[in-house]
């Protein structure tokens, strides 16, 4: 069973690469982002709690995203026996401090942490051209990765969005914040020996080779 962390800026690939993995292994894509967008989609306490967060670009409190991470992580074993992804969590040291001792409590570790890099213009390229599907999550991209059909998920015939935050001023906040907090973790988890730096240029299967390289054969459950 594999437990991965996939950390990154804003618009890096992680969700990408992400949702193949869980596609096409089985992993289980844990992604705090796609949790909250949902409660504030559907309204939940949750939802109006982290709404104002993510519209301004800045974090959810910790203690907020770690009862949620602590909550799904309980689940897991039931929902994937290939392992899990956790994607954009955690994103503060004291996330990480806390995810260790979620982690020592179960008598398990973590097997990497993967860094995806990736230069700001290409960031930006990347953010103004993301499409996703508000119900399957699946990510799309308006020129590296159009859907078949302009504007429709394929796989739920669901129209797509853009993301709120993902408007250029929102943007801009969200690499300061990025720098300021999350960037911290790598030395964390260099110094745990976890790290792997990805260079997260070229095509989405160049990117994924490398990550497959760094993360180890897996079995495949469907040829997506
Ligand atoms: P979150 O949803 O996690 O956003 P993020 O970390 O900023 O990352 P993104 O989802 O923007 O980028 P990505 O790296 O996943 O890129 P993607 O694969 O989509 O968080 C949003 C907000 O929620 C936060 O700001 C915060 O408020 C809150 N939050 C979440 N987690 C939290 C936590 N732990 N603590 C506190 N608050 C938290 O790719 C981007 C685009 O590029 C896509 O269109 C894709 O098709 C395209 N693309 C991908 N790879 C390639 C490639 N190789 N070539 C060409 N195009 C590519």
């Amino acid at each position: 069973m594999k437990r991965l962390v996939f950390l990154g800026p804003p618009g890096a690939g992680k969700g990408t690469q992400a949702n193949k993995l869980s596609e096409r292994y089985g992993l289980l894509q844990i992604s705090t982002g796609d949790i909250l967008r949902e409660a504030v989609q559907q309204a939940t306490p949750l939802g109006v709690q982290a709404q104002r967060y993510i519209s301004s670009g800045t974090l959810v409190p910790d203690e907020i995203v770690i009862g949620l991470i602590g909550e799904r992580l309980k689940k897991t074993s039931d929902q994937s026996n290939a392992g899990y992804i956790l994607d954009g969590f955690p994103r503060t040291v004291p996330q990480a401090e806390a995810l260790d001792k979620m982690l020592q409590n179960e008598r398990v570790s973590l097997d990497k942490v993967l860094s995806f890099s990736l230069g700001e213009t290409e960031l930006i390229r990347r953010l103004s051209g993301r499409r996703s599907c508000p119900s399957c999550h699946r990510i799309y991209h308006t020129e590296f990765n159009p859907p078949r059909k302009a504007g429709v998920c394929d796989r739920c015939q669901v129209a797509l969005v853009m993301r709120e935050d993902d408007k250029p001023e929102t943007v801009r906040e969200r690499f300061k914040v990025y720098h300021r907090q999350t960037e911290p973790l790598l030395d964390y988890y260099r110094k745990k020996g976890l790290l792997i730096e990805v260079n997260a240029g070229g095509s989405m299967e160049e990117v994924m080779k490398r990550v497959l390289q760094t993360i180890g054969d897996l079995p495949v459950v469907s040829k997506v």
